[in-house]
């Protein structure tokens, strides 16, 4: 059985499967229609949404499956004290395959610990949004044919948002070329950074401002400030007013550039550039049914697309618990310390389930 917690779990190859199964699914949909008749989704989501819940419930109800699931954890049994260990060991009972959105770093892959199902994070903490990263990439390779070579920049709350972390480490392992670009305090996290550096050699651009770089990029991906995970001592009112997107910027970019976003947009982006050609970003959101459906299919080993052993990681048990506050492991107390090595070189050690570098211990 496998699960989809980071975009680590799956190859590249495996990818460009999920990519061409997704094509068929969107031009050809009569085809697969009853491709999953009696299966049952679930979706346990603790956080809002819009289109990660409805376009994984509708990608399974247009294979004919069905879903069931929360919105609101305050109408579940966590209000009560349940772990998310007992949650999903009930749902793994009542379904064929659970999508999960959390607050904290690392949930989805404890969730994955204790299934019998398949697990897909859809979203966890300011950590991962891996199904984002798969749609990101999907839109790029649309519109601009390829990703290698190609220069992605990446703008707003880098630090926080996690989405602009799995498109950051998915963009330098298919060979695009990496811009940062935040306002002070909101740069991308040394975790992603070292990630990028130990494992695809690269080390990304860091710009303070759009327009220093904006003529440069074929991809310009803009992030809203994650609002509700700063914390208390960052004035939130001027944060919010560092950066904005529209036409008088997009005025000094490529005339092919592709504008991009994952959504919610808040006040970063204007709705005057949805005219623009150059935008991609409701695209990139309808984007997201194809890539579900063919991912759930997937899993489910449907369509003989995922093989059957993951890529290898080193995890080891470990006696050094992580000092991140919102790692699951610092909320959920069953859990023991877990360390993955991301190159076998010891300064690279970090916490398995929310990626958080550990100090090196002599
Ligand atoms: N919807 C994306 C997420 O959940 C991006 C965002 O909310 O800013 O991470
Ligand atoms: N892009 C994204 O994850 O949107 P939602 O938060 O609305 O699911």
């Amino acid at each position: 059985m496998r699960h989809f917690i980071t975009l680590d779990d799956l190859s590249n190859f495996e990818i460009e499967q999920i990519f061409r199964l997704a094509d068929q699914m969107r031009t050809q949909i009569a085809t697969w229609s009853g491709f999953c008749k009696g299966k049952l989704l679930a979706t346990l989501f603790y956080e809002p949404s819009t289109r990660t819940r409805l376009s994984f419930e509708s990608a399974v109800e247009r294979l004919d499956g069905r879903a069931i699931g929360f919105a609101d954890p305050h109408a579940a049994s966590v209000a009560k004290g349940e772990t998310i260990a007992d949650t999903v060991r009930m749902v793994a009972n009542y379904s064929d395959i659970i999508v999960v959105r959390h607050n904290w770093a690392g949930s989805a892959r404890v969730m994955a610990c204790y299934s019998t199902v398949p697990v897909i994070n859809g979203g966890d903490g300011s950590h991962r949004h891996p199904t984002q990263a798969l749609t990101d990439l999907y839109t790029i390779l649309q519109r601009k044919g390829g990703i290698e070579g190609i220069k992605v920049g990446i703008c707003g709350d880098l630090r926080y948002g996690r989405s602009a972390h799995s498109l950051a480490l998915a963009v330098a392992r298919f060979g695009g070329r990496l811009v940062h670009i935040a306002p002070h305090g909101f740069q991308m996290p040394e975790w992603v950074l070292s990630r990028v550096k130990h494992l695809y050699g690269q080390e990304p651009l860091e710009r303070g401002h759009l327009s220093d770089v904006i003529g440069e990029l074929d991809v310009i991906y803009v992030n809203r400030l994650q609002q509700e995970r700063l914390p208390p001592e960052i004035d939130r009112e001027a944060a919010s007013k560092s950066y904005l997107v529209n036409s008088a910027v997009m005025s000094g970019a490529k005339s092919d550039a592709i504008i991009m976003h994952p959504l919610p947009r808040v006040n970063e982006l204007a709705y005057e550039l949805d005219a623009d050609g150059r935008a991609a970003y409701f695209e990139q959101s309808a984007n997201g049914v194809p890539i579900r459906m063919a991912l759930i299919a997937s899993l489910l080993g449907l369509e003989q697309l995922i093989l059957t052993q993951p890529p290898e990681r080193k995890i080891a048990s470990d006696n050094r618990s992580c000092d991140n506050l919102n790692c699951v492991t610092a909320h959920e107390h069953y859990l023991e310390p877990e360390t993955e090595m991301i190159t076998d070189d010891l300064t690279t050690a970090v916490c398995a389930y929310c990626g958080a570098i550990k100090p090196v211990t002599m």
